[in-house]
């Protein structure tokens, strides 16, 4: 074996160790079974650990991770991680997660053209042209993390149109999807002020939201890149 796996291997074999140390149980009883109270949707940036910025152990949070974190109506992969968890885990809480500096986000920010992942970041260059005004209104320094947040709106927005979703509230049942940005360059989480937790008002609470965007990067401030 390479010694670059074989590095993962013995990783894989202490991190065990300590925990089995630490607690005896740990293992059995999460084999048992898994109760996470929130799902995570975010990118695929080896950047961007799902558990570890947030504190929770395994077991804690179901995760589903694709490239700029994009939420697709035909995307059978996502629309099931959303499916089973919010039927059969029973979570509360969805977060869609972007991140400042997500080189997706950039390709489609400035028509960059990659290969196939073009296609599928055709999605955040859906976002992009539907608020477009709202970009050409905004320093070319704060565009990238703009769009980035815009697109985790958007997002939030074609979550909430799921039938997994909508036929959840419509059975009474708890559930809220957050819209946040976690940041690279200082390890932290920011809420963008959108909370989804029923079909009704989704619309307006984006809208809001976005416009929250706009008032942010307007500004002078540093960008988060
Ligand atoms: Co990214």
């Amino acid at each position: 074996m390479s010694a670059d796996l074989q590095t993962l291997f013995d990783n894989n074999q202490r991190w065990s160790e300590e925990i089995r140390r630490s607690d005896p149980d740990f293992f059995p009883t999460l084999s048992r079974q898994q109760a996470p109270k929130y799902l995570w949707i975010g990118c695929s940036d080896s950047r961007v650990p799902a558990n570890e910025i947030v504190g929770l152990l395994p077991g804690e949070l179901f995760v589903h991770r694709n490239v700029a974190n994009v939420i697709n109506h035909t995307d059978l992969n996502a629309l099931s991680v959303m499916q089973f968890a919010v039927d059969i885990l029973q979570v509360r809480h969805i977060m869609v997660v972007g991140h400042y500096g997500c080189g997706g986000v950039q390709c489609a920010l400035h028509d960059r053209r990659l290969g196939l992942s073009d296609n599928w970041l055709r999605h955040v260059q859906d976002v992009k042209y539907k608020h477009q005004p709202l970009l050409a209104g905004i320093a070319a320094g704060r565009q990238h993390d703009a769009l980035c947040e815009l697109n985790v709106i958007e997002q939030v927005v074609n979550s909430a149109r799921t039938t997994v979703l909508q036929d959840a509230w419509s059975r009474g049942q708890d559930l809220t999807v957050h819209a946040w940005c976690y940041g690279l360059s200082d390890g932290l989480v920011t809420d963008l002020g959108l909370s989804v937790s029923g079909v009704e008002g989704a619309e307006q609470h984006a809208a809001r939201a976005a416009e929250a965007v706009r008032a942010r990067h307007q500004g002078g401030a540093a960008p988060n890149t």
